[in-house]
């Protein structure tokens, strides 16, 4: 058993260090998307099982069409999937735009996103590894973007830049829909509202689930509504509609304005 634990220890220590190697060694100061917080998205189980486990909540399909509606995308355009995970949007997307661009972190996700993309014969998604932080976009700036529970892995300060680069690499007028977990309940009645989060999940989703939304409070940067709302602000995005579906879900539909960042 202990030396289970020293194994497990050592395999973090390597795995941390890599990923610092990974990030570039300059700046130092540089934050390091590469390494997750909070879920371990850079495991190949999680990244096997993550559409089994959101299926059990989520209908990918409908959310798919339903922001491809909202986004107005048609077959000449083009769209950055930022955080594609396990690349449900980005396949959908393929069928109804010209290019995607299914952008991540994790090498395990990218996997199980190239896997469904070859599956499903399509040949128009580009795929990355990087990030809000790290991606570099050589197209031209795209007609949409898109962003489903991701953001929440940056602190404040680096969401605020991921955000800009990502105002960069979108054309003028175009759209930003982005969904995440953020906070809008009063500050004051935080204990309350967490407890009543977990115990929901737990009855509607199950425990492995509600065990992560206690990881994702803890160790991950889910942030104030009025935080989130400035933010698109100074990023250069307008907010043409905000839908808070409860206390913690919103999805934002903005439009990049014309000013240059
Ligand atoms: C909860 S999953 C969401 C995946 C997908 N967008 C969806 O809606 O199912 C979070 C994803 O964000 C990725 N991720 C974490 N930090 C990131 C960053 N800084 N930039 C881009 N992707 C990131 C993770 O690797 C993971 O695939």
């Amino acid at each position: 058993m202990c030396i289970m634990r020293v194994r497990e220890m050592d395999i973090e220590l390597y795995r941390n260090y890599f990923n610092t190697l990974e990030a570039g060694r300059e700046p130092g100061w540089q934050y390091n998307e590469l390494k997750p917080c909070g879920v371990n998205y850079n495991s190949a189980l999680c990244a096997l099982w993550y559409d089994m486990h959101h299926g059990r909540f989520r209908d990918f399909q409908k959310e798919g069409k339903e922001i491809i509606a909202l986004l107005g995308l048609d077959t000449d355009q083009t769209v950055i999937d930022m955080g594609c995970g396990t690349g449900a949007f980005a396949v959908h997307a393929a069928r109804h735009c010209r290019k995607v661009y299914a952008v991540d972190v994790s090498r395990a996700m990218l996997r199980c996103a190239r896997r469904k993309a070859k599956k499903a014969k399509l040949n128009n998604i580009e795929f990355h590894r990087g990030g809000f932080l790290t991606y570099e976009h050589e197209a031209k700036p795209a007609d949409a973007i898109v962003s489903t529970a991701v953001l929440h892995h940056l602190p404040d300060f680096w969401k605020l830049t991921g955000l800009r680069r990502l105002a960069r690499m979108c054309k003028a007028g175009g759209k930003l829909y982005l969904f995440d977990v953020v906070f809008s309940f009063n500050v004051d009645e935080y204990k309350s509202h967490l407890d009543e989060w977990v115990k929901s999940t737990a009855e509607r989703i199950g425990p492995a689930f509600a065990a992560e939304v206690k990881t994702h409070v803890r160790e991950e940067y889910s942030t104030f509504d009025w935080v989130m709302e400035g933010m698109f602000e100074r990023a250069g995005f307008a907010i043409e509609k905000a839908n808070y579906q409860n206390d913690f879900m919103v999805a934002y539909l903005c439009t990049r304005k014309g000013e240059s960042i």
